[in-house]
């Protein structure tokens, strides 16, 4: 992209740049790249279009607008996602948080809500979002926040500082269940709310590359038909959740009906809820401890 002197002439680089890279949205997405480059709301922008715009302020667009020309997620480029009504900062190596997985916090809510000082238990919070949007509305609750990734709980810290709960939220690093097995939670844990990788060996070749080439496999992949993760963390869930507590746990197309009739839910959990996301498709499974 040649150099650009004033604001509209940026605007019309970028988007005839992101529509030659096959951008679907690609003047919806350039002012919002614009926007976070130039640091000025879009209005203003629209005020004044002959603006002009200095040379690194030029520069630094152009990066971002190449970045998202090679089809880097909008929100790694312009670093921030909303969810539940928060902004989240997001980065390469972490999931983006998705609207469908605020369903986890509205069931969890309503599950919770009345409960004074419930334990709640967030396994693979990745950015934070689940953690941190729980922590804000469930002000007695316990919250411990778990994660394999360490750059993925660096970033949750972050994203809880900046919401102001880093202090009500317990930071460990992990592989699902097995560290928090010997120590005091034994049978004190009132929910484990859980989005973790549920993509299918097959459904992996179906990827869009913006996700496929840019979001962590860690935080994607659930082995053949995507229910690994969540078969071995309900092996390891009896011994941590209290009598009658509770699992929610996101999953995707077809995988609800095949999750209730795993043994090691059946064996120590009643289902109670299946919530459909906005398309219909069964999303979120709510099962209880059978009482011990
Ligand atoms: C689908 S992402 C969800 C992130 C976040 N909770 C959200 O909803 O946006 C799954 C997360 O689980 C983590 N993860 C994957 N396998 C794990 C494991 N065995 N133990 C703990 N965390 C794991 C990944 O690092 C990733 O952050």
């Amino acid at each position: 992209m040649p150099p650009f002197t004033s604001y509209s002439q940026l605007y019309r680089g970028a988007v005839e740049t992101l529509t030659q890279a096959g951008i679907a949205n690609a003047r919806h997405e350039a002012l919002w790249i614009l926007e976070d480059a130039l640091g000025i709301p879009r209005l203003q922008l629209y005020a004044n279009p002959g603006m002009p715009v200095d040379a690194e302020v030029c520069q630094r667009a152009v990066a971002l607008f190449q970045r998202r020309a090679l089809h880097e997620p909008l929100q790694y480029v312009i670093g921030t996602q909303d969810f539940f009504g928060l902004d989240f900062f997001v980065q390469p190596g972490v999931l983006i948080p998705r609207p469908e997985t605020e369903l986890l916090v509205e069931e969890a809510i309503g599950l919770l809500g009345a409960d004074a000082r419930p334990v709640i238990l967030d396994i693979g919070t990745g950015s934070g979002c689940l953690a941190i949007s729980l922590a804000v509305n469930l002000p007695g609750a316990v919250i411990i926040a778990s994660d394999k990734s360490v750059s993925a709980l660096h970033l949750a810290r972050v994203n809880a500082m900046r919401h102001g709960v880093a202090q009500r939220i317990l930071w460990v690093a992990g592989d699902l269940l097995s560290h928090l097995l010997s120590g005091n939670l034994a049978g004190k844990v009132t929910a484990i709310i859980a989005n973790l990788p549920y993509i299918s060996h097959a459904e992996w070749e179906h990827l869009s590359p913006d996700v496929k080439d840019f979001e962590p496999r860690l935080a994607l992949d659930g082995g053949p038909d995507g229910l690994d993760v969540y078969r071995r963390l309900l092996d390891e869930s009896p011994g941590l959740v209290s009598s009658k507590g509770f699992i929610l746990m996101e999953v995707g197309v077809g995988q609800a009906d095949l999750l209730c009739r795993e043994p090691s839910l059946t064996n120590a959990f009643k289902v109670v809820k299946i919530r459909p996301d906005s398309q219909g498709i069964p999303r979120v499974v709510c099962v209880q401890r059978r009482l011990v």
